[in-house]
């Protein structure tokens, strides 16, 4: 008897005589997910409504009241007084419902040359632009966290590494910097799925195009969209848009996971080149010294999830046929949770990079170890005119010396590299020396003092000129 009921409050009520259970309702309904798209989707119906009327296939009061009752859902929604039902499929069945029940017949005019394809395409990308705007706003602050620091720890020297073995003495800013670029990187890749969400889908009209006289480029201005889609087969039934930004969540998610691991480390006790907060940290139940780098921790896993939530819709997507299949009602639950967890994620490590404190002293002492001034030392014997093998060769040597008696290449004095080669001259020293080993790096885009100095204006400027993208 219910089931009855049920059926005969289905948009499709006419041709069905029989209708689905509580069960298979639930089953395939999206409006659990959807539900957040509902401002997105009541800006959709406005417009179109007031295009309608425009166009002259509704009336002007019809267009009113569309556009009042609409307002009024909105306001319900707003204010948490709107009651979602299940028996709606999805946030476009539950607005069009509570309209009609509202304004009566002029709500039953809204649906006019449009179909729920053109409504889920239209929403989704109308609300991926907002997702990705709002992303980008936080990585922005991430980027400025991570400038920050890089800032204020000028002069820093520490171990720099490849293979996870000492490699060269860098700047902390420098190894900081690296992360602010690959965070610039992620900036561009939220704006490309921005732009790749930009198009109109409405008036599509489930595959085909119709018969009204519609005025898309109308409505795509009113939803400031800036440009039409230009196949309505392809506009119902592309979902790339959602894949880019899905892509662009775990390229940032892999980033904020490499920068979690080198924290993780880096706040070990063999390390120690950096103290976190005890805010973003968190102790053991049985091991009363422990100060674990959960949040770090936590990142690094859910960056796991969100690949998951990136394979999944490209796995949904790679089958279907044109136009529209149900398989695609997929789409945003990954998606979505793919935004939510990087947009948190950009939050924690913001909050945890702009609170941590940096030990300078022992990553200086760092620097000192693993022969990190091998490669200048060599250099130094090619500038006296050895080749490079040679000098190569020499140094080597030296360093299993020094590695057998346990001293480090700054522990030397000038009399006894003289004895090694002869022409180590006074100056040799200095080559060893890590602050001039730094300073000694002048590429472009290099470690040495006055590149860094560059490098921190150069990112300066770009964080300036990415929010006035934003228009922040
Ligand atoms: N709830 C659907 C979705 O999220 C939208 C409706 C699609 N149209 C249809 N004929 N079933 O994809």
């Amino acid at each position: 008897m219910e089931e009855n009921e049920r059926k005969s409050d289905a948009l499709w009520g006419g041709r069905f005589e029989d209708s689905p259970t509580e069960f298979t309702q639930a089953f395939g309904a999206s409006l659990p997910v959807d539900k957040r798209m509902w401002e997105s989707d009541i800006a959709g119906s406005k417009a179109h409504a007031a295009m309608l009327a425009r166009q002259g296939v509704i009336s002007q009061q019809d267009a009113d009241d569309i556009r009042a009752g609409l307002d009024a859902v909105g306001e319900r929604i707003d204010a948490g007084e709107f009651e979602f039902d299940i028996d709606d499929e999805d946030i476009h069945m539950s607005i069009e419902r509570n309209l009609t029940e509202a304004i009566g017949a002029a709500g039953g005019r809204l649906h006019t040359g449009r179909s729920r394809n053109d409504q889920v395409a239209t929403d989704a990308r109308h609300h991926a632009k907002k997702l990705s705007e709002g992303l980008a706003h936080q990585m922005l602050d991430l980027r400025a966290a991570l400038l920050d620091i890089a800032n204020e720890n000028y002069g820093v020297v520490m171990p720099g590494y490849t293979h996870m073995q000492k490699a060269q003495p860098v700047l902390f800013s420098h190894h900081m910097l690296a992360y602010y670029w690959m965070f610039t990187r992620d900036f561009t890749r939220l704006k490309a799925a921005y732009d790749a969400a930009d198009v109109l889908a409405l008036g599509s009209a489930a595959l085909a195009g119709t018969t009204y006289p519609l005025d898309r480029e109308f409505v795509a201005r009113e939803l400031g969209f800036a440009a039409v889609g230009e196949n309505s087969m392809d506009a119902v039934s592309d979902r790339d848009f959602l894949l880019d930004l899905a892509y662009a969540c775990s390229v940032a998610m892999m980033h904020l996971s490499r920068l979690c691991e080198e924290i993780i480390y880096w706040s070990s006790n063999e390390f120690n080149f950096i103290r976190l907060s005890d805010a973003y940290s968190t102790g053991s139940s049985i091991m009363p010294q422990k100060k674990n780098p959960d949040f770090a921790e936590l990142i690094r896993g859910k960056t796991g999830r969100v690949y998951g939530d990136l394979m999944g819709l490209l796995t949904t997507m790679k089958g279907l046929p044109l136009a529209y299949n149900k398989d695609m009602q997929e789409d945003k639950e990954g998606v979505f949770d793919a935004v939510d967890t990087l947009g948190n994620s950009l939050v924690v490590m913001a909050g945890m990079i702009r609170t941590m404190h940096v030990n300078a002293d022992v990553m200086r002492a760092g620097a000192h170890g693993g022969f990190m001034a091998a490669t200048d030392l060599a250099d130094y014997l090619v500038g006296k005119g050895v080749p490079f093998r040679e000098a190569h060769a020499i140094v080597g040597k030296l360093v299993l010396d020094c590695e057998k008696q346990g001293k480090t290449l700054q522990e030397l004095s000038a009399a006894e590299l003289a004895q090694v080669d002869e022409h180590f001259a006074e100056d040799a020293v200095e080559a060893v020396d890590i602050d001039k080993v730094v300073e000694r790096r002048t590429t472009y885009g290099g470690t040495g003092h006055e590149a860094v100095k560059l490098q921190l204006e150069h990112a300066q400027e770009r964080l300036i000129a990415d929010t006035q993208l934003l228009g922040a």
